[in-house]
């Protein structure tokens, strides 16, 4: 049977805090506080069996010439965790919040070293030039 996955919205920076094993270093309060409030940031966790195992983060822009537009900053999810399609959950849930927005597209940028993650977005359906093209 597989672990149950849920995927919850950090709001307060006490989440993004229990979370912060996931990212490249720790989760300092005003940091996230100024992340979590600004207009258009986003931070969905994912929890299996309710413990956070998985990140991705969110900005919505709206550039003059191309409308709004939901730019996948970053995603990851825990070396421990043994379960699977974390982070496809995750860029599916953004792909909804981001249509939900009215966003004709998710743009996401990834390290030109970054062959598993650039391996990762094309498994998800983004396109060489960075849009995942799921809105
Ligand atoms: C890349 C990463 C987020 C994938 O997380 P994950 O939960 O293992 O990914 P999923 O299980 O949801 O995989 C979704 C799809 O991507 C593919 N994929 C995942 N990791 C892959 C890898 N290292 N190489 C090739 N394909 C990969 C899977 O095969 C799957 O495709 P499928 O369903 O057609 O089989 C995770 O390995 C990670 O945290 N890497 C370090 C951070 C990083 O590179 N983030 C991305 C750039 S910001």
């Amino acid at each position: 049977m597989s672990a149950h996955l849920e995927i919850r919205r950090s709001d307060r920076p006490r989440r993004t805090r229990g979370a912060e094993h996931l990212f490249d270093g720790p989760a300092r309060h005003e940091w996230s506080l100024r992340f979590l409030s600004a207009p258009g940031h986003l931070m969905l966790l994912a929890y299996v069996e309710g413990v956070p195992a998985g990140f991705i983060t969110g900005i919505e822009d709206a550039p003059p010439d191309k409308g709004s537009e939901m730019c996948l900053y970053e995603t990851g999810r825990g070396r421990a965790v043994p379960q699977t399609g974390i982070a496809r959950e995750l860029v599916s849930t953004l792909a909804a919040i981001a249509r939900d927005r009215g966003c004709y597209d998710i743009v996401g940028p990834v390290d030109a070293d970054n062959n598993p993650g650039a391996a990762f977005y094309r498994a998800t359906g983004a396109r060489a030039d960075g849009a995942l093209s799921r809105c």
